[in-house]
């Protein structure tokens, strides 16, 4: 079992290990006091483990009901959250009660929002359940639904009490889902550790999943801690999602987000390469092992509709937009560039 402490305000702790979600009871007394808990999860994850988890915290002593919504990201918007608001109302949680977010991505972005709105903000508990949830999503606060403009375009910072991240939970994901979380931890390297971007390049998807999630978990408080609320240093976590989320949502959100960012992840690399951003060679290196994790490093859309649709991102301040550059692998850097500058950018790294 690993225990990665998270120095935000208030502080919390990232758990990684087997067998938490049998005993999350248990473990939540110790940051938790005994109170309602309303589980949000998806008809993916519920059936899997919302038995074992809804029975774990009333054996603690916790009193629990449980919200299940459909799984995709088609239900991350305004409808699923005022379902999610309204169960929680009918289950008559109160400020000092708490939520806990079952699942992948989605869940925690969305759980964690209704946490944020709730009663303007109730505790909540991050279990994620899937690989990408695990290196990223769970921890750093931040929650979100979409909007028809965009990705994650409302939403609110709000840090969970703590994550139990089971690592048991990743034994059974379909290897689509598991290379999703992979994009992810390819992502987490090229940013900052180049022997962690190593374990993937051989393309056995068997690498060491707790390890990766502690080395990828530890480096992300770091930047958490130092900025909390992305006004700089944190924007580095959004390698590859200027063009990922373009992706998604020129897809209609069919493609999933690790799906997306990877090849988001290949086009920056490509445009960082032709454009003389690197320090060395890296894109070749780069799709290759994106690649050999069953990730794609090539979108059907067109550098003009992806540039349309970065215009609606998050990461546009103005008439200005940050992109995170790669200059090799373990270092990136932010590039600040005027909106019209981003549709070459995208031209010179795309690839059909
Ligand atoms: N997923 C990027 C971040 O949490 O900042």
């Amino acid at each position: 079992m690993r225990t990665i402490p998270v120095k935000t305000n208030p502080p919390y702790a990232v758990t990684i290990g087997p067998g938490l979600l049998r005993e999350c009871g248990a473990r939540l007394k110790e940051v938790l006091p005994l109170c309602r808990i309303a589980v949000v999860t998806d008809s993916a994850v519920g059936p899997l483990y919302l038995k074992a988890v809804t029975e774990s915290l009333k054996a603690a002593g916790y009193a629990a009901g449980a919200f299940t919504f459909p799984a995709g990201e088609g239900s991350k918007n305004f409808s699923t959250l005022s379902d999610i608001l309204e169960f929680l109302a009918g289950e008559r949680l109160t400020r000092g009660d708490c939520l806990i977010a079952l699942g992948g991505g989605v869940v925690g972005d969305m759980a964690g929002f209704a946490a944020a709105c709730y009663l303007r903000g109730i505790r909540y508990i991050q279990m994620p359940t899937t690989l990408l949830s695990a290196v990223d999503s769970s921890v750093g606060g931040k929650t979100a639904i979409d909007l028809k403009a965009g990705k994650n375009l409302a939403g609110a910072f709000l840090q969970p009490a703590a994550v139990l991240c089971d690592t048991d939970c990743l034994k059974t994901l379909p290897p689509a889902v598991f290379a999703g979380g992979a994009a992810e931890a390819i992502k987490t390297g090229v940013l900052c550790d180049e022997s962690l971007f190593a374990l993937f390049e051989d393309g056995t998807l068997d690498v060491d999943p707790a390890e990766v999630i502690v080395r990828c978990v530890d480096y992300k408080a770091g930047v958490v801690e130092r900025d909390e609320k992305e006004q700089g240093e944190r924007k580095l976590l959004n390698l590859g999602h200027t063009v990922g989320h373009a992706i998604e949502k020129c897809s209609g959100y069919t493609i999933p987000h690790g799906h997306a960012v990877a090849a988001g992840l290949a086009v920056m690399a490509r445009a960082a390469e032709c454009l003389g951003w690197t320090e060395e060679p890296l894109a070749a290196r780069v799709c290759a092992c994106l690649a050999k994790n069953a990730l794609p490093v090539s979108t059907e859309f067109s550098p003009e509709a992806l540039a349309e649709a970065a215009l609606a991102d998050k990461k546009r301040a103005g008439d200005s937009i940050t992109l995170v550059v790669p200059r090799k692998i373990g270092l990136c850097e932010l590039k600040t560039m005027p909106v019209a500058e981003l549709p070459p950018v995208i031209r010179a790294g795309w690839e059909a």
